[in-house]
């Protein structure tokens, strides 16, 4: 049997290749330690957990959902919006439930590419900003993030004819794998581009809730003009612990977000309504102080694992948000998947290759901060002992 041509062009997802390695590995006895994939290893606060477990009891829920979204937590995002940023929104047209962050951008790509168009995206991105256009036929274009630029891309250097083709932006601060969060400015000139060139742009603002140091992410949203031009996806993932929940919104243009509708209905049939209900208690002003204690941990385990890795020579700077620290190869190392494989190797310790991101990851690797303090410190303990 063969798969399509479609699917035939992209790669394995990277992360399951990764764990069917370490799956191999644990099989054989070894205690791996696993910073590759972006999971949090703390549970989901007990408040969302009790608001599911009182949801799942109402029979109301168990039916379809509409892939419009239950008033309530259209409401409850709209709530969210307005306090954390300062964003206003129609419940009624700028807000659609999504099954996961993954499934919105996904599906974007099948709602507005045709074949011979352009989608823009970061480079070194989430692997479906590129994976989702090629899937849709189209062709995903390249914006590298350098650090000397602080991990935007310059749009200046994107060509005049790539610009014309584009029908879509993917961008996404805070930053993954990079751990950049956006610079003043960034984000109006990226409206102004997007005008000119009429472009759909998709903010992912998957982890706008995780920050440190004072910092706290702003939505595209919140810029002159954006909604006339964007989408915003937030997902409840990362900043709430429910990464298996699959539970993410759709936000900003009305227009666009009526054309992911009417895929969407043709395509699934919408998030689980005891879902949207426990997104209302995760989405309540009740969960904030859950949300900072996880950054207060993230951030400890961040100042861990850079002094760290700046002990063993690596020079890093720490994130001001995500649950990523973004660091440089050592020396010595041919690519960023033959360092990650060194390590695997011969500390037991996963982490992401650079590489797997895009070609301006490599050079790179990724840590993710999701596994607890003591197997953090033991990971860094390890990959120290090999090093040198
Ligand atoms: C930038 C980015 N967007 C989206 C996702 C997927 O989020 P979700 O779990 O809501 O599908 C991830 C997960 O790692 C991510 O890093």
């Amino acid at each position: 049997m063969r798969p399509s041509k479609r699917l035939e062009r992209i790669p394995p997802y990277a992360f399951a290749e990764l764990e069917r390695k370490i799956a191999a590995k644990r099989a054989a006895g070894v205690d791996v330690i696993s910073l590759g994939i972006g999971d949090p290893d703390r549970p989901t606060p007990a408040l969302v957990v009790e608001a599911m477990r009182e949801a799942v009891t109402e029979a109301e829920t168990h039916r379809y959902p509409t892939n419009r979204g239950r008033e309530d937590f259209r409401g409850a995002v709209r709530d969210f919006y307005a306090r954390r940023f300062d964003v206003a929104l129609d419940p009624d047209t700028e807000i659609i439930p999504a099954i996961g962050a993954k499934e919105a951008i996904f599906n974007l790509n099948l709602a507005f590419l045709d074949p011979g168009d352009y989608a823009l995206a970061a480079d070194p991105g989430y692997p479906v900003y590129t994976a989702g256009p090629w899937l849709a036929g189209a062709e995903p274009v390249l914006m590298a993030l350098q650090p000397e630029h602080g991990f935007i891309p310059d749009l200046g250097a994107i060509e005049e004819d790539v610009a014309r083709r584009a029908k879509l932006m993917y961008l996404n601060y805070p930053n993954n794998p990079t751990g950049a969060v956006v610079p003043d400015g960034f984000f109006e000139r990226v409206v102004e581009f997007a005008r000119a060139y009429d472009i759909l742009v998709v903010h992912d603002n998957s982890y706008s809730e995780i920050s440190f140091d004072g910092y706290r992410a702003p939505s595209f949203l919140a810029t002159p003009g954006a909604k006339e031009v964007g989408v915003e996806v937030f997902s409840l993932s990362k900043g709430y612990n429910m990464t298996g929940w699959r539970c993410a919104v759709l936000v900003g243009n009305a227009a666009a977000l009526e054309t992911y509708w009417r895929l969407k209905t043709n395509i699934d049939s919408g998030l689980f309504e005891a879902i949207q209900l426990a997104a209302v208690a995760a989405l309540s002003p009740d969960a904030d102080e859950e949300v900072t204690s996880m950054n207060a941990l993230y951030v400890r385990r961040r100042d861990l694992v850079c002094d760290a890795l700046r002990g063993i020579g690596v020079d890093v700077r720490p994130p001001r948000a995500t649950i990523y620290v973004w660091a440089p190869v050592p020396e010595g190392f041919p690519s960023s998947e033959a360092y990650c494989e060194h390590v695997l190797e011969r500390a037991a310790v996963v982490l992401s290759p650079g590489a797997i991101y895009g070609p301006a990851g490599e050079g790179w690797f990724r840590i993710s901060l999701t596994a607890p303090d003591d197997r953090v410190l033991e990971a860094v303990r390890r990959m120290g002992a090999i090093t040198g």
